[in-house]
């Protein structure tokens, strides 16, 4: 079996407790490797190997060097896309078909950032002092701890790795427990592409104790998160006790709205894109279908059509459509969001439990579900499930439309389907949500900000604007006259 160790410092090194955990693979049900439980003291190890890199070596680089190191890394990356997508799928059991055009599009990030790391410019600031010139830098914060969960290891680490490399910081990883291998392997190309040793460190373990540890750890400047609202509402609090900054990629409920105008063909396949592709298990997730009364019996027929024929089984096969659930904790809560739904008066007319069927082998499959008759105020509509549970709701007009949209704790995405352009556009300005797609769905790329409102999150991720995350800005007045008038008065 095979055996991952921790990367801190440049070195491979065996967990300071002594400890390892197994990880498996949810579609077979089998341990495939063990890997380092780490503690306090490794999480310890590595934010001080961060911080000597960030004292020593890295800030010595020229920016353009930092660059090439960025942009180098994501040819290796891209090198070595298949063989991080079967890493990513062994883990976690996500489609190949998905995982591998994300392990070499996550390539782009660091090609994007790495272009950017020497374009960060300050300003020349005119001020009211005709004695005093005034300018601004932008300085990297330090130690940055990244918190990543299971659903997409690589690309969610590259989306604050790469601007946060750009911008100068060192970094200090923790992936999810149940799919640490992939960013570990990571790190090997990182060697290979030649960082210095304490720029990039992984320590392997769980939330509760290696990831507390991280983000109390006095000499970590700041802590990007993606994961549970409930666990990004704790490493906010947490960061707060040192007045860190955070930035916290969270969950949604988001609604997918069809208006009687739509392509009808095209709005399902967006419904479906919207909750069964990735089996749910994705923060975007089109939860909640809010579909025009007019075409609700028939947009129905052909979603369950539709979502009733997809294949169900081993994530690595071409054809499959659906995979296994990630945990089994997740799992669980799956089932037990059905359960919810269905006490709560919801009626289900596809799924409803879990897939034993045909290439289910000891995978931790649930089978694509679909509620009708969903009032916004359950749980189901209110309360992020992260699995193939859609939630149907139906509204009569625009104004209904959104504010059932609205009427959620999360605002992370939306999508309309409408053929009118006006209505595309009004939608677009009333939906509180950081992402709307417009008859389309799970649409991102590096160059366009990604973030949540209200619950989903605090900060945006990808394009220009991201890279000030990582950044702090410093005023800096000289003098051009040795007089410094009345001290008693401020200048
Ligand atoms: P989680 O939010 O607990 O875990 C994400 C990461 O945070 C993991 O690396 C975990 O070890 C770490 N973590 C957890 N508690 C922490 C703490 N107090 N301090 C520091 N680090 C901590 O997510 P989990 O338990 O894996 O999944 C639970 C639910 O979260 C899912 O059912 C799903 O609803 C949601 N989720 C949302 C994601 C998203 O992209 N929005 C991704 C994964 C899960
Ligand atoms: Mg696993």
């Amino acid at each position: 079996m095979q055996q991952y160790r921790m990367y801190i410092d440049g070195a491979w090194v065996e967990p300071q407790g002594g400890r390892w955990f197994d990880t498996t693979n949810p579609y077979t049900g089998e341990v495939w490797a063990r890997i380092a439980h780490g503690s306090a003291a490794d999480v310890d190890s590595a934010v001080g190997a961060a911080t000597r890199a960030f004292a020593g070596d890295w800030p010595r680089l020229t920016p353009s060097r930092r660059g090439r190191l960025l942009t180098g890394l994501a040819d290796l990356i891209e090198e070595n896309a298949p063989r991080l997508a079967e890493i990513e799928v062994r883990d976690n059991g996500k489609l190949y078909a998905e995982m591998s055009a994300q392990t070499r599009y996550l390539a782009e990030w660091y090609r994007y950032y790495g272009g950017l790391a020497d374009k960060i410019e300050g300003a020349v600031v005119p001020t009211d002092k005709a004695d005093i010139f005034n300018f601004t830098r932008y300085e990297p914060l330090g130690v940055v701890a990244m918190i990543t969960p299971w659903n997409s290891p690589l690309l969610l680490l590259g989306w604050k790795l790469a601007p946060a490399l750009a911008a100068g910081n060192v970094a200090v990883i923790k992936p999810s427990e149940f799919t640490s291998a992939s960013t570990l392997e990571l790190m090997t190309l990182f060697e290979k592409a030649g960082f210095p040793a304490g720029v990039v460190n992984t320590v392997t373990g769980f939330g509760a104790d290696v990831g507390a540890a991280l983000v109390g750890h006095p000499d970590v400047a700041k802590v990007a998160f993606t994961g549970s609202d409930i666990s990004g509402q704790k490493i906010y609090e947490a960061a707060a006790r040192d007045i860190k900054p955070v930035s916290l990629e969270l969950g949604g409920k988001s609604p997918n709205i069809v208006f009687d105008d739509a392509d009808p063909e095209a709005a399902v396949m967006g419904a479906i894109s919207g909750i069964f592709a990735a089996t749910g298990q994705t923060c975007i997730a089109g939860s909640r279908l809010l579909l025009q009364r007019s075409i609700h019996d028939r947009f129905i027929e052909r979603l369950v059509e539709v979502a009733g024929s997809a294949k169900i089984g081993d994530p690595m096969a071409p054809d499959t459509n659906v995979g296994p659930v990630t945990t089994e904790p997740q799992y669980q809560k799956v089932l037990d969001y059905i359960e919810i739904a269905r006490n709560e008066g919801a009626t289900c007319i596809l799924g409803g439990g879990p897939y034993t069927g045909e290439g289910a082998r000891g995978g931790q499959f649930v089978s694509p579900t679909i509620f009708t008759g969903v009032d916004n105020h359950m749980r189901i509509a209110q309360e992020e499930v992260f699995g193939p549970v859609l939630a149907v709701i139906p509204f009569d007009d625009e104004d209904e439309a959104v504010s059932i949209a609205n009427d959620v704790r999360f605002g992370l995405a939306a999508g309309v389907w409408t053929r009118d352009i006006g209505r595309a556009f009004r939608m677009s300005e009333r939906l509180r949500v950081g992402t709307v797609w417009v008859n389309t769905y799970r649409a991102v790329s590096y160059t366009s900000p990604f973030g949540g409102y209200k619950r989903s999150g605090l900060g945006r991720e990808s394009g220009l604007e991201a890279i000030k995350a990582y950044l702090q800005v410093k005023s800096v007045w000289i003098a051009t006259e040795a007089s410094v008038g009345n001290p008693f008065i401020i200048r």
